[in-house]
């Protein structure tokens, strides 16, 4: 308000001395309005677009930087190198275009005070030699130009600071305001027994659109041992992510000890539940914390014999810093097969109601896997255990075998009575002991 007052007043003044002098001295100011709102708005503008353009960057460099290795086994440096360049080089680019704009913006204003100062005495001249104003009367004026000039500039400048600041509010009110898909309202905190069963249930990723599971049913009670096998991209994953609730489905239902699964208090179910991705992730930290992520407390020798029973104890014990070995980017790389047992120690120390083990016996050799797989049957004895897998000497001994094509259960049972029925099962069943045979020979 103090500027507001200001303004009018120094106006009125102006006006009331001489009227044709005011008007030749506030003559460029509203230029100078328009011109500082320009400006600002195109800062603002480059700024933004400089702002994408070094996230790109970043997460160009990032991204390389973690695929190093892939990069120079296909000898991809010097062009990775030349992309870095450009991008920068654009990057600089813009830079450069922003301050230059910015460097020409104060010498601009500066320009424009300077032209109202030098009308002003140009036309105030003209005015003491008519004798209609005094000398003093121009001294006046430019001092009161000079009192203006200030809460123009800022007008331009504060307006533009606001539609800025408005629009980054906008886009992280965008980001705050974003709702989970997937939500659960119940507080209860059952234990949970085991019991799956999966009615009708069809799938499609809403990304892709690409249909993974088409009315899939089947049923596991508490105990049992479930297989699920099929080619590549028959949607086995899909099924584990669906029973972990990483989404819901689109149609049929998922119901866990006969209650839908959507209404169930979504993060007491998943605390009973151990899963291994088929993806192994292990943070950068010590091989201690990695096993014990899904606990809040570990109690004595809790690690170990999960690392034992994960057939990894060995192998970590061999470590100069045995469980306090670092992993990842500050530490020590694991084998294939070591990431895979130390993501199954992390899911076997949970104690899980369901186990589910996503293709995690892939890296291991056949030997390791029946160590794994024998410690398995003696953990989950009373629990559900689902195991997805690709060779069928893993799941010979399940309770039930799901064989999923494109999406569906073309065959389940036993492994006896899907080798008696003669279709897809047993011909996978046969190639494999064929390759077996000649891998022998
Ligand atoms: N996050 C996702 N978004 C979109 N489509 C996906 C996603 N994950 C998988 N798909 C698609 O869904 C289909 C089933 O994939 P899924 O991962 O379930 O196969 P899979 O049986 O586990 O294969 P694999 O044996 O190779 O692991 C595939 O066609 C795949 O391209
Ligand atoms: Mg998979």
């Amino acid at each position: 308000t103090n500027t507001t007052i200001l303004f009018f007043t120094a106006i009125f003044f102006m006006f009331s001395v001489n009227v044709k002098l005011a008007f030749y001295a506030l003559l460029p100011l509203p230029i100078l309005v328009v011109i500082v709102y320009y400006v600002n708005t195109l800062i603002n503008q480059k700024s933004e677009k400089i702002q994408e353009q070094l996230s790109r960057l970043s997460s160009f460099v990032q991204e390389r930087f973690s695929g190093i290795r892939v990069i120079k086994s296909y000898v991809r440096e010097a062009q990775t190198q030349e992309v870095f360049e450009e991008e920068s080089n654009s990057y600089k680019k813009n830079s450069m275009s922003l301050v230059k704009v910015q460097a020409l913006f104060y010498p601009a204003m500066l320009l424009l005070v300077g032209i109202s100062t030098i009308l002003t005495i140009y036309i105030g001249g003209e005015q003491v030699i008519a004798g209609t104003i005094t000398a003093g009367n121009i001294a006046e004026f430019i001092i009161y130009i000079n009192l203006l000039t200030f809460p123009v500039t800022m007008l331009g400048w504060v307006t533009t600071l606001i539609q800025r600041a408005a629009a980054s509010q906008k886009r992280i009110n965008e980001f705050l305001k974003l709702q989970p898909d997937i939500t659960s309202n119940n507080v209860e905190k059952p234990i949970i027994n085991g019991n799956i069963s999966f009615k009708n249930v069809s799938f499609t990723y809403p990304d892709t659109g690409i249909e993974a599971l088409k009315n899939v049913s089947f049923e596991i009670e508490k105990g049992q041992f479930l297989a699920v096998i099929g080619r590549t991209g028959s949607g086995k994953s899909t099924l584990a992510n669906l029973i972990m609730r990483m989404y819901d489905t689109d149609a049929g239902k998922i119901e866990i000890d006969g209650n839908e699964l959507r209404h169930i208090n979504l993060n007491n179910y998943r605390n009973q539940i151990g899963f291994v991705p088929q993806e192994v992730f292990l943070f950068s930290d010590t091989i201690k914390n990695n096993i014990a992520f899904g606990l809040s407390e570990i109690s004595e020798g809790q690690v170990e014999n999960a690392a034992k029973n994960a057939a990894v104890y060995h192998n970590i014990i061999d470590f100069d810093q045995k469980f306090e070995t670092m992993l990842g980017e500050r530490g020590i790389t694991l084998s294939g097969g070591q990431k895979q047992r130390v993501s199954i120690a992390r899911a076997l120390i949970k104690e899980p109601k369901i186990l589910i083990f996503d293709d995690c016996l892939s890296a291991v050799d056949t030997k390791t896997e029946e160590e794994i797989l024998g410690n398995l049957g003696k953990i989950m004895k009373g629990k559900t255990s689902i195991l997805i897998a690709h060779r069928i000497s893993t799941i010979k001994n399940a309770d039930k075998i799901l064989v999923l094509d494109r999406g569906e259960i073309i065959e389940q049972g036993t492994h006896y009575e899907l080798l008696e029925k003669g279709g897809a099962y047993a011909e996978m069943y046969n190639n494999q002991l064929l390759e077996e045979e000649n891998l022998e020979n």
